[in-house]
């Protein structure tokens, strides 16, 4: 009786992903929860790596992550809510966003920006708010965001619309 007790209390242990041995991953120091990943304060220098696919929502605010490079969110396919603000990006790779078809917000203000073309948001399509504001951005060309839907771009006071 004790070992037959002992055994099922073990099993009530393991979750259902160590029972079938594929535990989603989740990057060291993040909290990953129902398709959210929560990866804010924590000194990230780059997009961590080991995000599970499926997320949908994902926090890395107040960190010092310094650019944003193709390879960062190529597997992150479903995302809908990014948020980057107040960090140190400083370059965003043309053709990063190329897989984010289904972002809806995209928080980059507090940031190091300055330069901000077309290549940049290649792939924003269903992008409804992007945060610009606090960056070092003084003039974006018309055509910046030609192609996306955006209703709501929230930049610098001071910026200026190049025509
Ligand atoms: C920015 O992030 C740092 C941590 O990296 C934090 O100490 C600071 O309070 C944040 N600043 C703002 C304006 O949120």
């Amino acid at each position: 009786m004790a070992v037959g007790f002992g055994l099922l209390f073990s099993l009530l242990l393991l979750s259902p992903h160590t029972l079938v041995g594929v535990s989603p991953p989740c990057p060291a120091g993040c909290r990953c929860y129902s398709l959210t990943v929560e990866c804010g304060s924590t000194d990230l220098r780059d997009i961590p790596r080991l995000v599970p696919p499926s997320t949908q929502t994902i926090f890395l605010q107040d960190n010092v992550i310094s650019q944003i490079r193709r390879v960062d969110l190529t597997l992150l396919k479903h995302l809908h809510y990014l948020y980057l603000q107040n960090n140190s990006i400083s370059g965003v790779e043309p053709g990063s966003f190329h897989d984010q078809s289904q972002l809806l917000e995209l928080a980059l203000n507090g940031n190091r920006i300055h330069l901000l073309t077309p290549s940049m948001l290649q792939g924003l399509e269903q992008l409804r708010i992007l945060y610009l504001s606090g960056n070092d951005i003084t003039r974006l060309l018309d055509y910046t965001f030609k192609g996306l839907q955006v209703k709501h771009i929230r930049t610098h006071r001071s910026l200026h619309l190049a025509t």
